[in-house]
């Protein structure tokens, strides 16, 4: 029996487009002698669509048109099986309309990525791949990333976190703590955003200012950091869990502006930056569109040192699946540090893994394979544990229970 695989993506985030390319470049490369995938559409509303539809990227040139055409479905766990049921339920016949056997997000952001829809998966009890909640969490929010990292002895940036709620109570407070602790230029982010989105370069007060103001726009919590104006990217990929990791191929994205923008990583490909790649899982769209050296132009002892701190990230945030972590060189100091990690990387990172001799097929199969071990593994622990704490307890109005 062929394994049933749902493959997530979109949601209600502003990566929403991009996740819908790598996606459905995801469910075109499963290997169908072995799964079975089965395409499941998040909506910006964060509802889960089913149908012939939902698999070709065509469709989603008109989402109002595909939402109406496709099956609204819930996700129910019953007799240890998870079913698509239909929505608004049909009041005669079935309205099953398929099963799932693993999980497989690939969505890219907020409300989805961040441990938003594996904490639903798991409330489902269903094995899915990639990072579990927590790592998925960490990997979202750049800062709690870096505390990590700065824990385990792995070089980032020094940062400064500011909240909305300071900064427009006392902006001038906020503007004089980050000058005392960086010259300029800095660079504000919001903290737990991807794309380059809401991303400016401050070179004075009036900059910090404006890309302040700007970032808050799209998150309450943002950092500042020294920007590196000599700068070199390299990513790269890994794949494996806690136990075991290996790191992939680096590549070095090209780009266009001072900071690589959405355009560069998405809509630089020509026509193809747009759209998803063919039945073969695609050789454009996404990030597998985007103009980059592959391998990276850098020194072997500079690729290894890369690939070993890759793995250690990778394992000290305790992902599992395939991660794809970014790294910037400072080219004037030689050092490297860890910018990010991307634990639902584009493209699911496929054309790294190509160049490292691994095609996407195999690639996936790890991937659900790891799914399916931690879910074993999970197995091996206990989460519930039987008391007769309830049974003799009646609760007056008021009345608190007593934590030990
Ligand atoms: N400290 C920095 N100095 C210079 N450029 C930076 C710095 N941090 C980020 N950038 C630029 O901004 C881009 C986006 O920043 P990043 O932290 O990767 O956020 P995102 O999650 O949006 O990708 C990077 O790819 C890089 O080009
Ligand atoms: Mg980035």
């Amino acid at each position: 029996m062929k394994i049933k695989v749902g493959v997530f993506f979109g949601g209600q985030s502003v990566e929403h487009e991009v996740s819908i390319i790598s996606g459905i470049q995801a469910y075109y490369a499963f290997d169908t002698e072995k799964y079975e995938p089965i395409p499941i559409y998040i909506s910006k509303k964060n509802e889960m669509y089913v149908g012939s539809e939902v698999g070709k990227i065509e469709s989603y040139r008109n989402i109002d048109e595909l939402l109406k055409n496709s099956q609204r479905v819930i996700l129910v766990n019953e007799g240890n099986q998870v079913k698509l049921i239909r929505y608004p339920f049909k009041k005669f016949g079935s309205n099953e309309l398929g099963t799932i056997d693993v999980a497989f997000p690939v969505v890219h952001g907020t409300n989805v990525e961040d441990g938003t829809l594996q904490g639903y998966l798991r409330t489902l009890c269903i094995p899915y791949a990639g990072c579990d909640v927590t790592a998925s969490a960490l990997g979202m929010d750049k800062y709690a990333m870096k505390t990590v990292l700065k824990d385990n002895g792995i070089p980032v940036l020094d940062c400064r976190l500011a909240d909305i709620k300071r900064y427009h109570g006392a902006p001038l407070k906020v503007i004089e703590e980050i000058e005392a602790g960086f010259s300029y230029p800095v660079i504000v982010k919001p903290v737990n955003l991807g794309s380059s989105v809401g991303i400016k370069i401050a070179w004075d007060r009036e900059g910090l200012e404006a890309a302040l103001d700007y970032a808050f726009e799209f998150a309450e919590k943002v950092l500042v950091e020294r920007a590196i104006t000599s700068l070199k990217e390299v990513n790269c990929s890994v794949l494996g869990d806690y136990e075991e990791a290996e790191a992939s191929e680096c590549e070095e994205p090209v780009n266009s502006d001072e900071i690589l923008s959405y355009e560069d990583k998405y809509m630089s490909g020509g026509k193809g930056g747009k759209t998803a790649g063919a039945k073969s899982g695609g050789s454009k769209g996404g990030m597998s569109g985007l103009k980059r050296k592959l391998p990276a132009e850098i020194a072997p002892e500079t690729r290894e040192k890369i690939r070993s701190l890759a793995v250690r990230t990778f394992q000290a945030l305790n992902c599992s699946g395939v991660s794809r972590i970014d790294f910037m060189i400072d080219m004037e100091s030689g050092e490297i540090f860890v910018n990010e990690i991307n634990t639902i990387p584009g493209s699911l990172s496929f054309y790294l893994w190509e160049a490292t001799g691994m095609p996407y097929a195999e690639l996936l199969d790890r991937m659900v394979k790891l799914a399916l071990k931690r879910e074993r593994e999970r197995g091996e622990i206990t989460y519930s544990f039987d008391t007769n704490l309830l049974a003799g307890v009646t609760l007056g109005q008021g009345a608190k229970g007593s934590k030990a």
